[in-house]
């Protein structure tokens, strides 16, 4: 039969505890060990490497054992066993197992059994995250960090493209769970990204946490934003006793939840709207780029979507929950609030600076090393899209205090520095900015 079931026992191993003269001594409670003992008719190569690594990895193990797939019986083979030919076969494992495997599992891997999920992936702006940031930023192109600067942050949440050295997995390239990691068989991304592995849990992508990962600080507080909203506020209050782990589709709004989480929004199946794996369906504006375009215009990564579609996807997200007027009004104020940041301060600052650079009173030289240069980009990067993101979720500190209103005080130190610049004549102060000299060779996306 093929629903095998996976027995498993929890035997606390009761240690010893001490006996009476313990009452004297301030007495330190001894450890408590528990372990998982497997039992099942799982081919015995499959057994092998549990046995083996249960003693070695017990969390490891545990988290495996606990999961969905442990119960339909999918082993370490299913996902880790590589070909003796592939390129990031483990060269050192071969000294304890005769079958050849990777410590990479890859989209790519995942697909055989999820192919659905992964093709939606492979689509999304999260899997091609690297090409796009190589093609639009200037701390790469231009290497205004260094590498380290890079591997420690980009690449953490961006991803790695992971290299082999020495028959070993590089370690400036590894380990790496970003969005966009290229794999060595091709494939872009690592789905741990979101499903923590050996669990995969779909409970723990559902909750807002995996998202603020990466999601959080100055340049995109989705997750802060999210918290102070009225939906983030029900779901501290209340998120312990939904249910989450119902089946994709069955996640059912009111019955297991009461209020929207990034999940529920951008990706879970919800009133008549398919579940995705492409965060960038549902949206009708690049809310992160300087000057607010439609995702099918965004020049360096253009989105095989409908804005008028994709907005009517997001409103009947809403009214599973909402009035139709309730909804039409959030978005209504959120076009102004589009509007508003575009005519009345990105179009006119991008002006302002721009005229210095024709009166080469600032030098396009390097991004990024002169004053004004980076009032720009904490303008549109920083304060800009959080007035941005604060209205698109409801988060009016965001929209407000640390969006249009720091937005003001920027523009008045752009003009001020403007009018120096022309008050003097002379070009700006260019910075000898730290911490350069990054790689700007381009990788090759193209293969
Ligand atoms: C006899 C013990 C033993 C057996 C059997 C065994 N492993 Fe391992 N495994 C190890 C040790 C020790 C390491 C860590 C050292 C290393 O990576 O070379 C390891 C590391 C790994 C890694 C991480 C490799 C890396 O480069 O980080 C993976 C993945 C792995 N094992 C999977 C498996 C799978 C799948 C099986 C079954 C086919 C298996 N192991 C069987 C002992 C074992
Ligand atoms: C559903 C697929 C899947 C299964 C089943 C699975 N793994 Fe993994 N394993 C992964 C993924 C994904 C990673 C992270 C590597 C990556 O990002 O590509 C990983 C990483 C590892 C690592 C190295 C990471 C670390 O934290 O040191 C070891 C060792 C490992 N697995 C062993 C095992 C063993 C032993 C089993 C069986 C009990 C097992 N895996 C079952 C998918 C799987
Ligand atoms: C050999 C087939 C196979 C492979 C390979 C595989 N899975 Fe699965 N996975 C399954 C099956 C079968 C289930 C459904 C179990 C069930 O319905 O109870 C499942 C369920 C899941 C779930 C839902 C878990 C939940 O809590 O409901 C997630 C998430 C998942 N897999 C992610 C992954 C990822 C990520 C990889 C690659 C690292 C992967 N799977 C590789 C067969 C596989
Ligand atoms: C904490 C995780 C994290 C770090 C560290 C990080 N980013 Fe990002 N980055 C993100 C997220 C999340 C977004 C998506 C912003 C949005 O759409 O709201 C993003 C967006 C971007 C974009 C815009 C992409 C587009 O579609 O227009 C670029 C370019 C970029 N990052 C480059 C970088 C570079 C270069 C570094 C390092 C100097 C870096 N990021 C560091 C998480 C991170
Ligand atoms: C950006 C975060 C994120 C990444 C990365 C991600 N997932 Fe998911 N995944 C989710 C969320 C959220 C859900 C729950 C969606 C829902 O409620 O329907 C989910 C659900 C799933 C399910 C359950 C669906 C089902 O039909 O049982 C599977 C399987 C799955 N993901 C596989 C993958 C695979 C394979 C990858 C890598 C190609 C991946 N995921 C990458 C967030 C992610
Ligand atoms: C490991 C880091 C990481 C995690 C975890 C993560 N993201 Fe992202 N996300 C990114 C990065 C990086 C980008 C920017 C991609 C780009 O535009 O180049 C991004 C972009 C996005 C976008 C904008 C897409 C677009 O077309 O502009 C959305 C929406 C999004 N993520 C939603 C989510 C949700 C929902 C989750 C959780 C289920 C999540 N992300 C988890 C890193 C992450
Ligand atoms: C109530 C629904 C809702 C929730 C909850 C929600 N979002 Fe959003 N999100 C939106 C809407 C609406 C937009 C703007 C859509 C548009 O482009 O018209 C948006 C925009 C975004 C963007 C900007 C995309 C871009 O590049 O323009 C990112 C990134 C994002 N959300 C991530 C998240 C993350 C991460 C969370 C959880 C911490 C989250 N969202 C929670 C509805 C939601
Ligand atoms: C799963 C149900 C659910 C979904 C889906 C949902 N909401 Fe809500 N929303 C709620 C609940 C519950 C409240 C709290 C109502 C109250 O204040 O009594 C709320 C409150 C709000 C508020 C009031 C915020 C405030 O500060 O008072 C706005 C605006 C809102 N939602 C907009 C949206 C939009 C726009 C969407 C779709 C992008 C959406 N909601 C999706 C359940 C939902």
């Amino acid at each position: 039969m093929k629903t095998v079931q996976i027995a498993l026992y929890l035997i606390l191993t009761a240690l010893l505890t001490m006996p009476a003269y313990a009452k004297e001594t301030s007495q330190l409670k001894a450890p408590q060990y528990k372990t998982y003992r497997i039992e099942s008719t799982i081919s015995e190569d499959a057994q092998s490497c549990i046995d083996c690594h249960s003693e070695m990895s017990k969390g490891l193990i545990a988290d495996w054992a606990k999961s969905r797939h442990a119960h339909a019986n999918i082993t370490c083979i299913d996902c880790h066993q590589a070909s003796a030919a592939d390129k990031d076969v483990s060269a050192t494992h071969a000294d304890y197992s005769e079958i050849p495997v990777s410590a990479i599992v890859s989209p790519k891997d995942c697909s055989r059994c999820h192919p659905a999920e992964a093709a939606e992936y492979a689509k999304s702006k999260h899997a091609n995250t690297l090409e796009i940031i190589w093609k639009i930023d200037g701390w790469l192109n231009d290497g205004m960090n260094n590498e380290i600067e890079r591997i420690t942050g980009c690449y953490a949440c961006h991803g790695s493209i992971v290299k082999i050295k020495d028959g070993k997995l590089d370690p400036a390239t590894w380990p790496n769970v970003g969005v966009g990691r290229i794999n060595p068989d091709g494939s872009k991304g690592s789905c741990s990204s979101c499903h923590t592995r050996h669990k995969f849990s779909i409970e723990e992508a559902r909750k807002p946490e995996a998202c603020g990962q990466c999601h959080l600080g100055p340049d995109h507080p989705q997750i802060e934003i999210y918290k102070e909203s009225k939906h983030g506020a029900i779901y501290d209050a209340e998120g312990h006793t939904w249910k989450w782990d119902s089946a994709p589709g069955t996640w059912t709004p009111g019955t297991d939840y009461r209020a929207p989480t990034c999940s529920v929004c951008h990706m879970s199946g919800i009133n008549g709207v398919k579940a995705t794996h492409d965060v960038t369906e549902r949206l009708a504006w690049e809310t992160q780029a300087p000057l607010t375009v439609r995702p099918n215009e965004f020049k360096p990564w253009p989105a095989d979507t409908d804005p008028t579609e994709e907005r009517n996807k997001m409103k009947d997200v809403c009214l599973a929950c909402h009035s139709q007027a309730w909804t039409d009004g959030h978005f209504n104020r959120l076009d102004a609030t589009i509007e508003n940041y575009n005519e009345v301060y990105y179009k006119p600052m991008k002006k302002l600076v721009d005229e210095m650079y024709e009166k080469k009173l600032l030098s396009k030289d390097k991004p990024l090393d002169e004053k004004l240069e980076i009032e720009m980009y904490e303008l549109w990067h920083h304060e800009g899209r959080r007035a941005r993101f604060g209205a698109a979720m409801m988060a009016p500190d965001y929209a407000w205090w640390h969006g249009f209103y720091e937005m003001k005080k920027r523009c008045m130190e752009i003009e001020t520095e403007v009018e120096h610049l022309l008050k003097s004549g002379k070009p700006a102060k260019k910075f000898n900015v730290r911490g350069t000299g990054g790689s700007t060779k381009k990788p090759n996306f193209t293969k």
